[in-house]
């Protein structure tokens, strides 16, 4: 296998990542929700990673700074998502190379937990676990087994608490 490279996005690779999201989700319904992001003031473009294969782009993950709740305080953790690789290229480990990048940024960022909507079974390899068990709830009406999370630093997440995905995403569903 050629070898992957993951870095942060670069301003010309907007409709590169349009295209990977668009091909694997089959919609543009997240290429949207990326650039209306982009548009925010939550957008860090460091956040946004591509992974090239020969110089071209063949995946995206997009983490988004959001705030959670409980008991009248509140943190900020990392959202991932949209994430996807385009379908020719689809496993052969490109996505974990995406969540693995996710995990080194968010740490080295300073931020305590990444939370994520998303197939459970696919991110529960990463440590991602039920956020039902760890008392965590978000704003966007997907299905309960769908929100997972997990602890950069231990103990981040203790208590749980409410994440609010900002209205972009709101617009997905
Ligand atoms: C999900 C996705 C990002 C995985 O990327 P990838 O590069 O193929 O991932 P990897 O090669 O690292 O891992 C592949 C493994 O993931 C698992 N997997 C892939 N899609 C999955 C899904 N929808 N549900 C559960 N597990 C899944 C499989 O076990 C697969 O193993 P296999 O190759 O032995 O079949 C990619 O398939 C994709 O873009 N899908 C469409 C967009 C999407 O659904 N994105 C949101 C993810 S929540």
């Amino acid at each position: 296998m050629h070898s992957i490279t993951v870095r942060p996005e670069a301003a010309e690779d907007a409709r590169a990542i349009d295209v990977v999201h668009i091909s694997a989700f089959g919609g543009e319904a997240e290429a949207h929700l990326v650039s209306a992001l982009r548009a925010a003031s939550t957008y860090n473009r460091e956040l946004s990673l591509v992974a090239e294969l020969n110089g071209r782009i063949v995946g995206h993950v997009l983490l988004t700074r959001v705030p959670l709740r409980r008991d009248g305080e509140e943190k900020n953790v990392l959202a991932l998502g949209p994430m996807s690789v385009v379908p020719s290229q689809s496993h052969r480990g490109i996505g974990s190379e995406l969540i693995r990048a996710s995990v080194t940024l968010a740490r080295e960022k300073g931020y305590g937990a990444i939370i994520v909507v998303g197939h459970p079974e696919y991110y529960r390899r990463f440590g991602f676990t039920p956020a039902k068990e760890l008392q965590v709830t978000c704003n966007l009406p997907a299905p309960e087994d769908a929100l997972t999370g997990m602890e950069i630093v231990a103990g981040n997440l203790a208590g749980g608490g409410h994440v609010e995905y900002p209205e972009p995403f709101l617009e997905l569903y």
